[in-house]
């Protein structure tokens, strides 16, 4: 039995070797499935969609028959995403989650490009994404009050020509954007792709879009799982010029979204109102957010124009634990280059936010 286990362990580990040396040396990307009361540790919308809308989702979902693919190009979805974001249905391409619309921009790309210009701290699945792809990186850390190192980014893609940009405003996890002036002097002199994830471009900061007319290497990555509440339906898209886009839908999976998804996604474009209530909504609470965390002793509230807040105190640890123990979680970023000792708080509801605040204020007054 002992032998058997240990040919078995020869077995799995001459296995293992065969996996690419750049996803065995990966850290996996990884978040505890813990339940809270209040759950601030996502940049979700807290806002559920009705209860009318669902019910629709729900009766398509048990008349469609199950059986069929869907649809090969979701062209109704196209259709309307193109009308939401006004470009045409040629620029759109749509995908499981924006996620994946980045691996579909890599596998585009990256071999081309040979580098990745990416900014720190950000989202981590552009660094895990090109390690994984063996796509060397090029680190363009923020500045000392967790901006955009303008300068920093031309030389980084003067160094590199043809590289790959990757930038995203607002930025998590800080909530810091790029202005368009900065924006557009970078495409000026950038000779490879751009990507610019614009996942909380409905909370605030400029919007892309306005420069895919002159710029036909930009290419905007959109979610619907922030501002459009709908991150369990799993929908991302693109947008970019159509003879560029028609290029990167070759390498996407057909059959990428699923009916549901096509469905309900559209089912939420028809109801665009009730969007920008929740964000209006949001925003509005972001803001009061900011002045209250503000007036506690934090070391750090940063301005954000994003659905979340980072903060920084020395009593990070500590705090994050009382949280936990009053049911609210939210997001450790600590490790993150530049963001010792920092936390991130997505904003809820009006009642998570009160509650969160009196959280914070028992916190304080006892520590
Ligand atoms: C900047 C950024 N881009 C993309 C995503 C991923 O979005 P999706 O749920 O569409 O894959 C996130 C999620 O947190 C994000 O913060």
């Amino acid at each position: 039995m002992g032998k058997m286990r240990k040919m078995e362990k020869n077995a799995t580990e001459q296995a293992l070797s065969l996996v690419n040396d750049s996803v065995r040396k990966l850290k996996a990307y990884h978040l505890e499935p813990e339940e809270y009361a209040v759950k601030l540790n996502q940049n979700e919308n807290p806002h559920d969609w009705p209860a009318e809308v669902k019910e629709r989702a729900a009766r398509f979902l048990v008349e469609r028959p199950w059986n069929r693919y869907p649809n090969f190009v979701p062209d109704a979805l196209k259709e309307k995403l193109a009308r939401y974001a006004g470009v045409a249905p040629a620029n759109v391409i749509v995908g499981n989650g924006s996620n994946e619309m980045l691996l579909v921009l890599l596998l585009s790309f990256a071999a081309k490009a040979k580098s990745a210009v990416i900014c720190s701290p950000t989202f981590t699945v552009y660094k895990l994404l090109c390690d994984g792809m063996d796509t060397r990186t090029v680190n363009v850390s923020l500045d000392n009050n967790l901006q955009y190192d303008v300068n920093a980014i031309k030389k980084a893609v003067s160094d590199n020509p043809g590289s790959m940009l990757i930038i995203c405003s607002p930025n998590n996890p800080v909530g810091n954007t790029l202005s368009e002036d900065d924006f557009k002097s970078i495409l000026d002199i950038h000779t490879g792709v751009c990507i610019l994830d614009q996942a909380y471009v409905e909370f605030g900061g400029f919007d892309g879009i306005k420069f895919l007319p002159d710029y036909p290497n930009l290419i905007i990555a959109r979610t619907f799982s922030k501002a459009m509440a709908a991150a369990g339906l799993r929908l991302g898209y693109m947008i970019g010029a159509a003879e560029m886009i028609a290029e990167i839908n070759k390498i996407k999976l057909p059959y990428n979204i699923n009916f549901f998804t096509e469905y309900t996604a559209s089912l939420i474009l028809e109801n665009t109102a009730i969007i920008k209530d929740t964000v209006s909504v949001i925003i509005d609470e972001r803001d009061k957010l900011v002045n209250r965390l503000a007036a506690l002793p934090f070391e750090n509230v940063y301005p954000s124009e994003a659905n979340f807040i980072l903060v920084r105190t020395p009593q990070k640890q500590k705090l994050f634990d009382r949280l936990k123990k009053d049911g609210i979680l939210i997001r450790d970023v600590s490790s993150y280059h530049l963001l010792e000792n920092c936390l991130r708080i997505s904003v809820g509801t009006k009642d998570e936010n009160i509650k969160l605040c009196e959280s914070l204020d028992n916190f304080f007054t006892q520590n």
